[in-house]
């Protein structure tokens, strides 16, 4: 199959971002252009080296290139959630030092360059993480709002309440002054939050099917899903542990997966309570053309079909 679409994958890895890469790692269907890192989950050196350590646990050498991104957010001091992924950012898998170091310059200058260099309408942005990345590449070059096709984020929450405080999530939470730069952009933003990934969670059965495949990537990605089981019964969230970022990457592949609707997302900055909450307004005014879509529903048995079935052609 031709690789057919254009993506950077900007994310934080992070137990369920690994996941996510090891089904873009996967997918014939993806151009893999860069996998942007940032601080987030676990510091920005951890996350860098973590995107290469996945890049090469997949069987990868030097592509797709692998940038380190934004230490800080963009006004805030990095808040880490390594009580939901392990203190080096991927669970119980051993860390090691990738042979294969990182592509020259910072993730937000790859983005801009990436998207410049683009047919315009032609690239993907998927984002797993705290914003700050993406804000920041706009900051650098306004016009890549325009040239790229669309973004599909992971974060916020509007019906399910918040996973960091009560009223909002990780992503948005973590960086909510980046979000908020990037919902006023004139870009059409898919948000996955909450709603939907927590529609997303793993089967036992499912880890199984995953871990008898055998690959490496096959292996590494059942120790996640593993992780993601023991940090959801740890935290009383539940006996299935949700997988927040592969959705991004199956929407990306399979949208008839999703139920996505018409909205305006606004995030809270202001107030310390409510920082990061995400208001999605349904209600848009006549006429109106609208710029951004918020997950509703998910097929969780069809996100985990195509992360079996990628992790299985692989092998
Ligand atoms: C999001 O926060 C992070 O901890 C996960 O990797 C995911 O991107 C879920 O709220
Ligand atoms: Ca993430």
């Amino acid at each position: 199959m031709n690789a057919s679409i254009p993506v950077i994958i900007d994310c934080d890895p992070g137990v369920d971002d690994a996941v996510a890469l090891f089904l873009a790692f996967a997918a014939p269907e993806l151009d893999i252009l860069a996998v942007t890192t940032v601080g987030g989950n676990v510091p920005a050196d951890r996350t860098a080296r973590n995107g290469r350590l996945l890049r090469q646990i997949a069987g990868l050498t030097d592509q797709p290139p692998v940038y380190a991104g934004a230490a800080q957010p963009l006004e805030r001091s990095l808040d880490i959630a390594d009580h939901f992924h392990g203190p080096e950012g991927l669970g119980t898998l051993e860390p090691f030092e990738p042979s294969v170091p990182l592509a020259a310059g910072s993730s937000a200058e790859a983005i801009v360059d990436l998207v410049m260099e683009a047919a315009p309408g032609t690239i993907t942005l998927a984002v797993t993480g705290p914003m700050t990345n993406v804000a920041l590449a706009l900051r650098r070059e306004p016009q890549v709002a325009e040239r790229l096709k669309r973004i599909v984020a992971m974060g916020g929450s509007r019906s399910e309440g918040g996973n960091i405080t009560a009223s909002a999530e990780y992503n948005i939470w973590a960086d909510p002054e980046a979000a908020h730069e990037v919902l006023s952009a004139a870009v059409e933003v898919v948000m996955l939050g909450l709603d939907v990934t927590h529609q997303v969670r793993t089967p036992d059965a499912v880890i199984d099917t995953i871990r008898a495949i055998g690959t490496p990537a096959a292996e590494a990605t059942a120790a996640m899903l593993d992780y993601g089981q023991y940090t959801a019964r740890k935290w009383r969230e539940g006996q299935e542990g949700p997988m927040h970022d592969p959705c991004v990457i199956a929407y990306i592949l399979r949208p008839d997966l999703f139920d996505v609707r018409p909205c305006d997302i606004q995030v809270e900055t202001i107030s310390t309570l409510t920082r990061g909450h995400t208001q999605v307004e349904f209600r848009l005014a006549e006429g109106a053309t609208p710029r951004h879509f918020w997950g509703v529903k998910a097929d969780r048995d069809g996100v985990f079909d195509l992360i079996v079935s990628a992790l299985r052609a692989q092998a």
